[in-house]
């Protein structure tokens, strides 16, 4: 792996900073306050883990960060530029240049193979066939899954098709990685080799990465923690 160490731990650096971010769901007649007034900022060569109750607003909370989803009120910004200023256009500029998204559910095509489904991403940035083929080989050799880049995700292990989920978000070298409970379908051995594979990146790519999980295992491989509860974050543990 190359060396982006050198700059990624310049300090005083923010890459991602939400300001007052509230996200207000109406359902029939009642209000659901999933995030209030949430401010936090994440540095270059962060590795932030994300706790909480269920429904206390964890996804959300990625989800106005990745901006799969407008606030309500308030703002994000990455690298300095407001999301709210940003078209739809612009929106899926970003996501696809700078944000890999892990999911629980993984949300792999069916009808393409592992090392297809890997690629995926640089279909849409248009990168040239050769560079295509030898960066997905890179990045399944990465996960431990050379072998099997012609597999379906039917024929695969929840943890393959994890690590298929993994590489496809990361196949395009994105500055933000947002995980939402990325080991919650892996045996603790798997995600052991997840979370390996995360702190590499944060370490030696000086990926900031956000990481949602219940997991105390995943928690010990963060930098920092912060946990949120009724839509409020706050920094440092908790239970
Ligand atoms: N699309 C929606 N419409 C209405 N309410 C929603 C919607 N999405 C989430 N909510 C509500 O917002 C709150 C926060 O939900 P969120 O999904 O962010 O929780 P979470 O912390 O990710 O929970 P979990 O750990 O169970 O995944 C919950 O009360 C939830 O019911
Ligand atoms: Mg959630």
């Amino acid at each position: 792996m190359s060396s982006d160490s050198q700059f990624c731990h310049e300090k005083g650096l923010a890459f991602l900073e939400a300001r007052s971010l509230t996200k207000t769901y109406q359902v029939g007649s009642s209000a659901v306050h999933a995030l209030q007034s949430v401010n936090f900022t994440a540095m270059q060569g962060d590795f932030v883990v994300i706790n909480g109750p269920s429904g206390s607003g964890k996804t959300t909370f990625l989800n106005l960060i990745s901006a799969i989803d407008r606030p309500t009120q308030g703002e994000v910004l990455i690298q300095g530029v407001s999301t709210n200023t940003l078209s739809e256009r612009q929106l899926a500029q970003l996501r696809k240049d700078k944000i890999g998204l892990i999911f629980q559910s993984f949300n792999l095509i069916p009808v393409l193979s592992a090392a297809e489904n890997a690629e995926y991403p640089l279909l849409l940035q248009r990168l040239p066939k050769t560079e295509r083929a030898q960066r997905v080989q890179a990045i399944l050799s990465e996960v431990g899954l050379a072998d099997l880049g012609k597999r379906r995700p039917n024929e695969l292990s929840g943890g393959q098709r994890q690590r298929i989920a993994i590489a496809r978000a990361l196949i395009t070298r994105p500055k933000l990685v947002l995980a939402d409970e990325p080991t919650a379908n892996l045996d603790s051995e798997t995600g052991a080799q997840v979370m390996d594979l995360m702190r590499r990146l944060n370490e030696e790519h000086c990926v900031v990465l956000l990481v949602v999980t219940h997991d105390p295992e995943v928690a010990r491989y963060a930098r920092r923690q912060v946990r949120i509860r009724d839509g409020r974050l706050m920094e440092g543990e908790g239970s």
